[in-house]
């Protein structure tokens, strides 16, 4: 049977479309146990593939084929102990942000031996955000790169700062937000609270068009409400105020608009601050999601403990699993992603207990099964 292609795409059909808001629970079930075998084994060779980087072996089918569904939990338990799995797992985070390799001297390894050592050390998931501590080649801990007074996981590494680095630190913010929260500007105020228009550079207080066109600014690549989004962004860009364009922190850093470069530059390759006073645009504290943080270390320690993080988490597996793009996944619904995360047990968030659990999920196979049936 040709299933793969096509039913791997139905699968997102499914789980995009879910059942219109209604939820997931009060689908039948007979629904899955009619496609089991089919579905099982098609799902079960994707994630072997994925996951342990190897085809399903001969015992593995004939385990599928007496067992149907009731065998995943159990291979997928075998498939992230496997070797190829941390490797598997660094790939993904390399992708998610733009790092691998080594430039100008700096090591853009360091994120993804983070990745892979999270992996064989099997600790929390959100290390990935909190770790104090950067891993070498040999998989050492080892300081990180960046000179900053602390660490701040994969975001604190030169090689991620680098591959981001750009006007008011935009990019670094954007980035970090869309790998590890999910979300994009403008996003909810009740997850991000604006910050205060006065506290702004006049630039990004413009909410309407009109106030735009005053300010002859002719709607700057993304329209005219700027406040819209920088009202956010200011909170997140300020994290990164103190490190310049080669990753490096820099204690003296103002913040302040460059006399001489373009928009959003701060001298010595450093960027701008979207806040208006001298001493809050040089100072690095700020807010992430309500909470205050002193600095990027304690901004990713607040980022990682929200509940937006292992939602996107079982998004970023599902899109990993099954080799999604970013616009893909962007359409899996977020109640899909609230489910499965709120079946995670706090303490036991490694990266192999959030794949094995995401993809041994009941809806998740649901959604998969109706989309093998689907015509
Ligand atoms: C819908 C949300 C949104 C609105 C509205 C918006 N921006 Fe942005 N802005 C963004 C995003 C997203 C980026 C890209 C960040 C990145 O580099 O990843 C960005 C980037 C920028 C940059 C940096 C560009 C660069 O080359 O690095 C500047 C400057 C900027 N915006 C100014 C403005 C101004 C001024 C306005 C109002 C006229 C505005 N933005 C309206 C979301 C928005």
């Amino acid at each position: 049977m040709r299933t793969s292609l096509r039913s791997l795409k139905l699968v997102f059909a499914i789980l995009v479309l879910g059942s219109a808001g209604k939820g997931y629970a009060d689908e039948p079930l007979a629904e899955t146990q009619k496609v089991d075998g089919l579905a099982v084994q098609t799902y079960a060779r994707q994630l072997s593939s994925q996951l342990a980087g190897r085809p399903l072996t001969v015992a593995e089918r004939a385990t599928l084929k007496a067992e149907g569904g009731a065998a995943l939990p159990g291979l997928l338990k075998a498939w992230v102990e496997e070797p190829f799995f941390a490797k598997a797992f660094r790939a993904r985070v390399e992708m998610l942000i733009g790092t691998s390799g080594e430039r100008d001297n700096v090591d853009f390894n360091l994120p993804g031996n983070l990745a892979q050592y999270i992996v064989t050390q099997k600790l929390p998931i959100s290390e990935l955000l909190t770790a104090d501590y950067c891993v070498s080649a040999q998989g050492e801990k080892i300081p990180c790169d960046t000179k900053a007074p602390f660490a701040a996981g994969v975001v604190g590494t030169r090689a991620y700062l680098m591959a981001h680095s750009g006007r008011f630190n935009l990019g670094r913010a954007n980035a970090m937000m869309g790998a590890f929260a999910c979300t994009h500007y403008p996003m909810s105020v009740t997850l991000q609270p604006r910050i205060a228009k006065e506290e702004l550079i006049s630039n990004f207080r413009i909410s309407s068009p009109e106030e735009a066109q005053a300010a002859g600014s002719t709607g700057f690549g993304n329209g005219s409400a700027c406040y819209l989004c920088h009202s956010q962004f200011a909170a997140h860009a300020q994290l990164f105020v103190k490190f310049d364009d080669k990753g490096l922190y820099r204690n003296e850093a103002t913040g302040l608009q460059s006399k001489s470069l373009e928009f959003g530059r701060s001298d010595e390759g450093l960027f701008a601050s979207h806040f208006v006073d001298a001493q809050r645009a040089a100072d690095e504290s700020s807010d992430v999601f309500g909470s205050k943080a002193a600095n990027l270390a304690e901004g990713m320690k607040t980022l990682a403990s929200n509940p937006v993080f292992l939602r996107c988490m079982v998004k970023q597996v599902v899109a990993h699993a099954f080799n999604l793009d970013s616009e893909a996944s962007n359409k899996i619904k977020e109640d899909f992603m609230e489910v499965v995360a709120e079946s995670l047990a706090k303490e036991d968030t490694t990266a192999q207990n959030v794949y094995r659990k995401v993809l041994a999920h009941d809806e998740m196979l649901k959604a998969f099964a109706r989309g093998v049936m689907a015509p």
